[in-house]
């Protein structure tokens, strides 16, 4: 049996531990932040939809005409209107013909590797990917093939030493705590070499990058060559849920197969509701993901005035690697009381020695406040011991966590043929 105290102890000891801070209001650009006024530079609500007033309403409205909550799965008490309203205009959005609601991007994507992998395939899965996918490939019970990070020669070893057991290939489009995008096009080309499908996770890239923010595989032109592109509701496009978008024969495999969507309630229709009146907006608004792209620069412009380095990133999620966890910790602290709030992201979420702050810039952001804010930082990085600059470029802390050793342990923690390289 766990010893929870003993557990939290060491959690505590190691640098690790966690606690929720409270936030009063809406995830807008400036919040109370337990008791103290902050900009808020670690939310996913990246157009600042969350908020807007059209979502709010349209969540509202949706909440008086089809009730709350959705009663169960769509495959037991049917499917509402609503559910289907929002895959249409998402499949549009994506070009594809089809999209499949789930509940969360956590559950799309276990739901989605799961389904497509199973015992005696092989998963190639970039070593940096979400928790979700590395969850999705555990449950498939799929060999798991955990290739460094971007490393487009590493992933056709894998692909060769697979021996036609091939499957799939996993990645973010745009890495959840790096900032960077993934080698799409050599992906999708290796992905043809070999015979394997592709699934792309645009949980960052959906609303953030790609024209009109359709994502990273629609900037790659690569619509119609990913098998299933995989996007959040919950981050851009301000509310709740997820999706798969594909073509209709796989979204019907999905629906009979993909165990998250079967076993779990479907969306809530105030949360289909709002996301709809957020791809409204981001369809009507394309102006939200400019300014978006501009604040991301702005901001990297300001902390490399700075000192900090920050290369690695061309999106909105910009992290400041410091490498030790408690360190990580005490320059979020100071920097909450300078009045900004970039959260510290420690292992497992990261690779244990590449702690970081990871900020994330919304489009609401004023340019004066992100000038402030990197200030900000710099003071408390310096009142911490931290001398910005002295920090790794996310390219260096991810060829040091890539170490082969270290991949399966940190990052799946199951039998990996990545350890044979
Ligand atoms: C890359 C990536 N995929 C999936 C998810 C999960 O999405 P959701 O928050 O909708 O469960 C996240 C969220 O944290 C993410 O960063």
């Amino acid at each position: 049996m766990i010893e929870i105290d003993a557990r939290l102890d060491e959690l505590s000891e190691l640098g690790l531990r966690r606690r929720l801070r409270l936030v009063s209001g809406p995830q807008g650009p400036r919040v109370i932040l337990d008791g103290r006024p902050v900009l808020l530079l670690c939310s996913n609500n990246y157009l600042g939809l969350a908020d807007h007033p059209r979502v709010r309403e349209a969540a509202a409205d949706a909440a008086m005409r089809w009730g709350v909550g959705a009663g169960a799965s769509r495959l037991v008490s049917g499917s509402m209107t609503i559910h289907r309203r929002l895959e249409e205009r998402l499949a549009a959005f994506e070009s594809t013909g089809a999209a499949l609601l789930f509940g969360s991007g956590y559950l799309a994507n276990t739901g989605v590797v799961s389904a497509l992998a199973g015992s005696g395939e092989v998963v190639s899965s970039d070593e940096l990917n979400h928790a979700s996918i590395v969850d999705g490939c555990r449950l498939s019970r799929a060999e798991v093939f955990v290739y460094r990070h971007g490393d487009i020669e590493h992933l056709a070893w894998g692909l060769q030493e697979a021996g036609g057991r091939g499957a799939l290939i996993v990645t973010d489009g745009v890495f959840s705590m790096d900032g960077d995008v993934a080698p799409l096009a050599e992906i999708v080309e290796l992905a043809h070499a070999y015979d394997v499908r592709v699934v792309v996770d645009e949980a960052h890239g959906t609303g953030a990058v790609g024209p009109g923010g359709r994502g990273a595989v629609a900037e790659a032109g690569l619509e119609s060559e990913v098998d299933v592109v995989v996007g959040t509701l919950g981050k851009a496009l301000g509310s709740y849920g997820a999706y798969a978008c594909c073509e209709p024969r796989m979204a019907q495999f999905l629906l009979n197969s993909a165990r998250p969507f079967i076993f779990s309630t479907a969306p809530p229709p105030p949360a289909v509701a709002g996301a709809l009146a957020a791809l409204d907006l981001l369809e009507q608004e394309p102006r939200r993901v400019e300014k978006l792209q501009q604040n991301a620069d702005v901001l990297r412009a300001e902390l490399a005035r700075e000192g900090f380095e920050v290369a690695g990133s061309t999106t909105q999620i910009v992290p400041l690697i410091v490498g030790d966890a408690d360190l990580a910790m005490r320059i979020c602290e100071a920097a909450i009381e300078r009045g900004v709030f970039a959260q510290a992201i420690r292992p497992p979420t990261v690779p244990p020695g590449t702690s970081r702050l990871r900020l994330a810039v919304m489009s609401s952001h004023r340019k004066s406040e992100l000038r402030d804010a990197a200030q900000a930082l710099a003071r408390a990085a310096l009142a911490c011991g931290f001398r910005p600059g002295t920090g790794m470029a996310v390219a260096e802390a991810t060829v040091r966590a890539s170490a082969p050793e270290d991949a399966g342990r940190v990052f799946d923690g199951q039998a990996s043929i990545a350890s044979a390289a």
